[in-house]
């Protein structure tokens, strides 16, 4: 991907810092998201499932509500999910510069299947709606028309079909957008774990260079077992949140109901956040050392209390069949998100510091050729060496070449360096004898060092 490498500027090492904050910044909105985008429509799947097995509206009542809780807004899944991505492709590309790896270009390809999941996603959402929008028509159609039909003696029967046929329409795209949707959200997340996972382990930089490195590994499957549990505790909490608090709408419910989808969504995040500590613990272990560092299994530590803190309110919620502390579950797993991201994020930079020494030499090399461009140099110019190489040609000390020996016509700038620098960057015609002296390019630092070099030197040698 040329144009991934031609957005690569050297960076300076806290240019580099500013990026991985930013990074970890766009992690800390994009995983939330993306979890609760993976939970709901999970959870819409299975009770669409439920209703179409049992027959039973409320599933797909509650099926309904559950994806259009996650698509409330387009802005939000621009804002958490498109934004925070495609940061991360170019934030990925700088701080992975040099180092072969094509993890920003598996990023790109992760942010397409995310683009292509979200779109099924709203298809699913609509389409759920137009499904209705039919059967309700259709029954509209039998109930109001049927009498007058009967009492006419025509039947509408293009509109019947019509109604008919783009009910049916309807329907099969309504289910595949929904099983489509979820399998290349599955595929996006996948990439993105695989991908950030490869980055983390320079251990496997040399070999991992492939899609293979990305798909295959130990870290990218515990951190997708660790996302699926950690979305669906999270959902759970949402669901809890978004529908059980007083009058938050299940009011059409039944009681029946109600319990059972409480329930369910209780025992489902509680589950979760049980098997949760365990892929933490796996996480960990999957690492490569050269990531580890003391604050990382200090962060670990805090993020598994938090993980039994999370447990025990389920729980609690769970034996009281209360849902007081979903907003506090809500809240403690936003804190964890973070905490993960935090903890992965330093393994990244510990495990990549070479890298990022890499990186700042190369900025240093893009920096000195910067300002040699410009002439302006911290490195001390040698006049000798300029002498050498660019005058040697035309001038010497006591002979006649090209140009005049110096001893000659060194005494009228003895004392006139400004004068000497000046004619030296700009030769103009002196002597009738020699023929003009082509301007020689020089800065006027160099300028500067060769004639100090030929006034010390003709000072010597006189
Ligand atoms: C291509 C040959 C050539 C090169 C290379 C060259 N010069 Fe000259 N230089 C001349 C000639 C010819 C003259 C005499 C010009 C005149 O009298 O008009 C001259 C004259 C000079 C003079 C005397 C000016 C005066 O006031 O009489 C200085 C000083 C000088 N060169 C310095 C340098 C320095 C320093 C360099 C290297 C950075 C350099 N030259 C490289 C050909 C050259």
């Amino acid at each position: 991907m040329d144009f991934l490498e031609q957005s690569v500027l050297p960076q300076s090492s806290h240019h580099m810092v500013l990026l991985k904050y930013l990074l970890m910044l766009a992690f800390i909105l994009y995983i939330p998201y993306i979890s609760i985008l993976f939970g709901s429509l999970s959870y819409s799947l299975f009770f669409k499932r439920k209703a179409d097995k049992t027959g039973l509206k409320l599933y797909k009542k509650f099926s309904k509500e559950l994806i259009d809780m996650i698509t409330f807004n387009k802005g939000a899944a621009f804002a958490l999910g498109v934004v925070p991505l495609l940061s991360s492709v170019f934030a990925y590309a700088q701080l992975l510069h040099l180092s072969g790896l094509n993890v920003p270009v598996y990023l790109l390809i992760s942010l397409l299947f995310l683009i292509a999941a979200l779109f099924l996603i709203y298809t699913y959402k609509y389409t759920f709606h137009l499904k209705d929008i039919f059967e309700h028509s259709s029954r509209l159609y039998r109930d109001k028309y049927a009498e007058e039909e009967k009492e006419s003696g025509s039947t509408d029967e293009e509109l019947k079909e019509e109604l008919a046929y783009y009910h049916l329409k309807t329907g099969s795209m309504h289910k595949r957008s929904a099983l489509y949707g979820l399998i290349f959200l599955l595929v996006s997340v996948y990439l993105f774990i695989g991908s950030v996972q490869l980055a983390a382990d320079t251990s496997r930089w040399s070999e991992g260079s492939n899609l293979f490195g990305v798909l295959f590994s130990w870290s990218a499957l515990t951190y997708f077992l660790q996302f699926i549990a950690a979305a669906f505790a999270v959902t759970s909490a949402v669901i809890l949140y978004r529908f059980f608090r007083p009058n938050a709408g299940l009011e059409g419910y039944e009681e029946d109901y109600r319990e059972y989808i409480k329930s369910f969504a209780l025992r489902s995040g509680l589950i979760s956040t049980i098997a949760l500590p365990a892929f933490v613990v796996m996480a960990i272990i999957s690492k490569p050392v050269t990531s580890l560092s003391f604050s990382v299994f200090g962060i670990t530590v805090v993020v598994l209390a938090l993980l039994l803190l999370a447990s025990s309110l389920f729980y609690v919620m769970l034996k009281e069949s209360s849902v007081k502390f979903s907003s506090s579950v809500i809240y403690l797993f936003l804190l964890l998100f973070a905490f993960i991201v935090i903890k992965d994020q330093l393994a990244f930079y510990t495990s990549t510091k070479k890298q990022t020494a890499l990186l700042a030499a190369n900025y240093g090399e893009y920096e000195k050729k910067l300002k040699e461009q410009f002439g302006i140099s911290s490195a001390p110019i040698n006049g000798a060496d300029i002498f050498n190489g660019r005058c040697i040609a035309c001038h010497s000390f006591d002979k006649k070449i090209v140009g005049p020996p110096y001893n000659q016509i060194m005494p009228k700038y003895e004392g006139k360096k400004d004068q000497l620098v000046k004619y030296i960057m700009n030769p103009v015609k002196v002597d009738p004898e020699y023929p003009a002296m082509p301007n020689q390019g020089l800065k006027p630092n160099e300028a500067e060092a060769a004639a100090e070099y030929l006034l010390n030197t003709y000072k010597k040698e006189k």
